[in-house]
């Protein structure tokens, strides 16, 4: 399994495997999924609000803590009380440490008012972010990073920081493969991790993916991930069928010309957009209450990219 090093030193490994189900909660569907994948071999696992599941399947799998990376993230609803939330987190996991915590949006929710803040509304993610660094020093996270943060948010961010994100989770595909983003967050050594990395299976039958899929004799699924580590981000597939998740960290070697081929995908007329549910036709297009301009994201209604 490559790994990638990140700006603390650290090493995560290239492929993680995505813990969320479409849903808030514990289940036995998660503990059994990271029960399996501990033992196909994935060390890299992204939680998020099913962390008893989580713990309880490292647990069971007598994979030593310490050859885990283990990354959780702090939801909108914390952005006012990260230490307490990483508490939370540590608790339900039942584990002393986690080795990268996010934070999963830039927005705040308010909880009293039940609304997502403005951009400028206290807690800022600047604010966040200084509460975040905070908690690297309790040694209770071992570094820490943001997710869906776009290079305008991240230069708002950078001006401020007294330790660099050490990654950005964004979604990322083919058909979204943020290829301005790559390289800003590459030049400033921030490792980028692709959510959504198989784009939701969307791909099964977009002709191009799957002519290189037949002519090097590997799934749809491979052809997408290798794409994406190749490209040097760190991917986290999700599934729940074992012959799958064995599929997906077994990576294959993909030349440069089809590297191309994948690269210029997103050129389709019509393709260049994300593939998840949670864009909002609301102020003309939104994401948990901020318009894609305060997200710094170049889309229109529903998640297509204006160019
Ligand atoms: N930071 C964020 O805001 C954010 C947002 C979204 C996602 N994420 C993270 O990214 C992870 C993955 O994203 P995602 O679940 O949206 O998308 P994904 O991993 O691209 O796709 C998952 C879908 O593809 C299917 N699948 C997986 N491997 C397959 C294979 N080899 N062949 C055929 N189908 C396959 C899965 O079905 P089966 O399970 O039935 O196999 C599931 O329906 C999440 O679990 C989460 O950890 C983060």
């Amino acid at each position: 399994m490559p790994r990638f090093k990140l700006n603390n030193g650290g090493y995560m490994p290239a492929i993680g495997i995505g813990c969320w189900m479409g849903t808030v909660g514990d289940s036995q569907q998660v503990e059994e999924m990271v029960l399996t994948a501990l033992r196909l071999g994935y060390r890299h696992i992204d939680t998020v609000r099913n962390e008893r599941s989580v713990g309880k399947a490292i647990r069971e799998s007598n994979v030593p803590r310490s050859e885990i990376f283990l990354v959780t993230k702090l939801s909108s609803e914390d952005h006012d009380r990260p230490e307490e939330a990483l508490q939370r987190s540590l608790g339900q996991l039942d584990v002393d440490y986690v080795d990268l915590y996010l934070m999963h949006w830039p927005q705040a929710f308010d909880t009293d008012h039940a609304r997502y803040r403005s951009p400028e509304e206290s807690p800022t993610f600047i604010e966040t972010w200084k509460m975040l660094e905070n908690l690297v020093d309790t040694g209770k996270t071992r570094s820490i990073g943001v997710s869906n943060f776009s290079i305008k948010t991240l230069d708002i961010l950078l001006k401020h920081v007294r330790i660099v994100p050490a990654t950005n989770q964004v979604e990322m595909h083919p058909y979204l493969p943020q290829h301005d983003l790559l390289s800003y967050c590459s030049s400033r050594d921030i490792l980028l991790t692709a959510y959504s990395p198989i784009g939701k299976y969307k791909f099964a039958t977009d002709p191009s993916v799957l002519e290189i899929a037949q002519r090097i004799d590997a799934s749809v699924a491979q052809v997408l991930l290798s794409w994406g580590v190749k490209r040097g981000t760190a991917v986290i597939p999700k599934s729940t069928h074992e012959l799958r998740m064995k599929e997906n960290i077994t990576l294959i070697a993909l030349d440069n010309e089809d590297m191309q081929i994948l690269d210029d995908l997103y050129h389709q007329p019509g393709m260049h957009r994300s593939v998840c549910g949670f864009h909002s036709s609301e102020l003309g297009g939104s994401c948990f209450g901020w318009t894609y301009a305060q997200l710094g994201w170049d889309m229109m209604e529903g998640g297509i990219m204006r160019s």
